[in-house]
């Protein structure tokens, strides 16, 4: 039996069913799936088969990590005694399937349990999966984890996550599937600037054009476990879930707890289909913000220094380069000198800005922007009054306060009158302008998060709950707002959070250099609308390297693009240059948030290639990055994935090229890398068409256009 059935039609990641004796479902295989051949149950079900049960548990012989774990507690007069109903044996009470929903209900009446697993069809073709355990029995079940794992096909042996740290999030790492657990945790509540962000298992060498894949993401924004595991007896699965600390999610008689959505992809064609699928899903979401605006962010150009006639100078020049969305960023409210106090006392700054906000909201909306403001709601500076009114409203163990992380610590959301709090305060400051963007920051880790409402025991469940309700309930309040997620730059980067922003900063990385790994690796789950990328200063704050400006911008242009750069600072000619490049975005983003993120394989380890082909296959837009000096002139061939095999392109440069030959390497082609040549789509992803050597730092843009435009 498959998931999604046949009448789910084209290919889409399916699970195989089967039915165990006792009637529970067994999962034996999770993959791609046409939808075009329905003869189902190849593989038998033995001993040390293939196949894992829909729930994994101890009590059927399975020696790898539960799927559920978790113990009652001791309940007293009752005799129940604590580490009782930790070994489960559910049994199906009703399986129903329909084109994209399957759910299962199972029960153990010893444990005193119920277990509901949901898996959905999703838009792009992933499949998500949800499992909620239920306590029907008098006294407490102590849920210590409960995880969504589906067995992984035996040729995906090689695996691909990521790590990472401030300023350089989502750096890929690979490794073999070998015996044993493999887990990769987040445990600051946050997902983390090192997240896995998801983890991928595929066929040897997988590349982003090739091998058979799976990918799996956890859509929360708290803690999180992703976890793959083989040992002798068991064949590899992949999955995970939320980390739940020690004594977080504790059910009593009638309550139940529901793990995260844990998604599921699947591709046949290499990363750049896996991260197809994903981005198709985005793009269905509510949330989704369609063609992204120019912003201007003045963080970089100002940090704390707020001064109203500077930062009208700047909305100046921004408008007159094409900027539509003007930010002010940290800085703005009571106290906030500097990142040592202010946090929690959201109201403006008298001193700083006597007549308030308005007078640059008006002149920048006058001039014809958006206006953005930010926020880091979740956070408290011990120096603030808000701290000074209520210190007991921070997350803590109970019994001392928190090591400081940049000076802050972090207010309990789970508390109802601090949500209500931060709403009145952020709702007030929201409703008194006309703010059309928000960036919500999140500047630290949890740390010892225990809540007060029970005695210090650990919240971070709790409070990530919270954080969705706050700022759904802002949403709810400003619909037109957008909002970016922020945190310490790309630390708050999942599924869960993209069903309500708009937007995500990658990095507190402006080096362009250092970004296009960063962009590169971050579109892996996130369609590149979402990926703020900004151009920063000739000098870049972050590593100090000089960087020209059209390798800046060249590197912006593929996100969510934006600009972090005082321009006080900056002389006409680079103001008409940068106005170049704004008016290239607003030109090309529809393709650009729209299309398939290719990146072709480089021959030449200092040149890498990336792209976007229309969801139409009618044109494209390839940039070739020289990111440093190659060891040989020979250049390579750009291959271009995806396009129309029987359609004829014509390849143009776009925006500024330089055709200089790079020592004894050629030169360009004035009219195109194929001499005005057009070429199939066909020939196109086979033979590509050739670039030579160019300088480091250098990126050059080849548009692709089809004839039947
Ligand atoms: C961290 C963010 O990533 C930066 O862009 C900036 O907003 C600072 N916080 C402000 O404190």
């Amino acid at each position: 039996m498959l998931f999604p059935p046949m009448t789910r039609t084209g290919p889409c990641t399916r699970i195989e069913l089967a039915t165990r004796d006792d009637g529970f479902p067994v999962v034996f295989w999770t993959g791609l799936h046409g939808g075009d051949d329905a003869s189902g149950n190849v593989f038998p079900l033995l001993p040390n088969g293939p196949g894992m049960p829909l729930l994994g548990e101890h009590a059927h012989r399975l020696y790898t990590r539960p799927h559920l774990r978790g113990h009652r507690l001791v309940a007293g007069a009752d005799g129940v005694a604590t580490g009782q109903g930790w070994s489960t044996r559910f049994v199906q009470d009703s399986l129903d399937m329909s084109d994209t929903r399957l759910t299962m209900t199972a029960s153990d009446a010893d444990a005193g349990l119920t277990l509901l697993a949901e898996f959905e069809s999703v838009a792009g073709g992933a499949l998500r999966g949800r499992y909620t355990v239920s306590n029907t029995a008098p006294g407490s079940y102590l849920v210590t984890g409960l995880e969504v794992v589906l067995p992984l096909a035996d040729n995906h042996v090689e695996a691909l996550d990521f790590t990472g740290r401030h300023e350089r999030e989502r750096t890929p790492q690979r490794h073999s599937v070998t015996d044993g657990l493999w887990l990769r945790e987040s445990r600051g509540g946050r997902p983390g600037l090192g997240a896995a962000t998801m983890v991928v298992l595929g066929t040897p060498h997988f590349s982003p054009t090739q091998g058979e894949l799976l990918g799996v993401h956890v859509a929360w924004s708290g803690d999180s476990t992703l976890r793959v595991e083989r040992d002798a007896a068991t064949a590899a699965t992949i999955g995970g879930g939320e980390l739940l600390q020690p004594g977080e999610v504790c059910l009593e008689q009638g309550e139940s707890y529901a793990t995260p959505w844990v998604f599921f992809a699947a591709a046949d064609d290499g990363l750049d289909g896996l991260a197809a699928v994903w981005h198709a899903y985005q793009r269905s979401l509510d949330a989704h913000p369609g063609t992204q605006p120019v912003v201007l962010n003045v963080w970089e150009a100002v940090y704390f220094d707020h001064d109203l006639d500077r930062l009208r100078g700047i909305a100046d020049r921004a408008a007159r380069v094409g900027v539509e969305r003007f930010v002010l960023d940290d800085g703005w409210f009571r106290h906030r000198r500097d990142d040592t106090a202010g946090l929690g006392d959201w109201w403006v700054d008298e001193e700083v800005w006597p007549d308030g906000l308005t007078p640059l909201v008006d002149h920048v909306r006058g001039l014809g922007l958006e206006f953005g403001l930010w926020f880091e709601p979740e956070m408290v500076n011990p120096d603030s009054d808000l701290y000074r009114s209520h210190p007991d409203w921070i997350l803590s163990s109970g019994r001392r306060v928190p090591l400081l992380q940049r000076h802050q610590l972090v207010l309990d959301l789970s508390r109802p009158e601090v949500r209500e709090y931060l709403f009145e305060r952020v709702n007030a400051i929201l409703s008194a302008h006309p703010v059309d963007y928000v960036k919500w920051d999140h500047n630290r880790d949890l740390l010892e998060a225990g809540t007060a409402r029970r005695a210090g025991a650990p919240a971070v469940h709790e409070q990530t709950v919270g954080f969705y309700c706050l700022l759904d309930a802002l949403r709810a309040a400003h619909p037109n707002i957008a909002w970016e997620s922020c945190a310490s730059g790309g630390g708050r980067v999942d599924l869960g959070v993209l069903e309500r922003v708009q937007r995500v900063w990658a990095s507190d990385m402006t080096d362009a250099l250092a970004r296009q790994q960063i962009q590169r690796w971050t579109t892996q789950l996130l369609a590149p609308e979402y990926v703020g990328a900004h151009v920063s200063s000739p000098t870049s704050h972050t590593t100090g390297r000089t960087l020209p400006l059209d390798f800046r911008a060249a590197t912006a242009l593929f996100g969510s693009f934006g600009i972090e750069w005082d321009l006080m600072t900056a002389g006409d000619e680079e103001l008409d240059r940068l106005a170049d490049w704004v008016a290239r975005y607003r030109r090309f983003r529809g393709l650009l948030h729209s299309g398939r993120v290719v990146r072709p394989d480089s021959s030449d380890p200092a040149v890498q290639l990336h792209g976007v082909v229309a969801a139409d296959r009618g044109e494209a837009l390839v940039a070739h990055v020289q990111l440093d000096e190659s060891a040989h002139n020979r250049g390579v061939a750009v291959r271009v994935p995806g396009l129309d095999p029987v359609a004829t392109y014509r390849l143009t440069w776009e925006g500024p090229m330089e055709p200089s030959p790079v020592s004894a390497s050629s030169p360009l082609a004035l009219d195109g890398p194929t001499e005005g040549r057009e070429v199939t789509g066909q020939s196109l992803a086979t033979q590509g068409f050739w670039m030579p050597r160019r300088r480091p730092e250098t990126v050059t843009l080849v548009h692709l256009e089809s004839r039947r435009r």
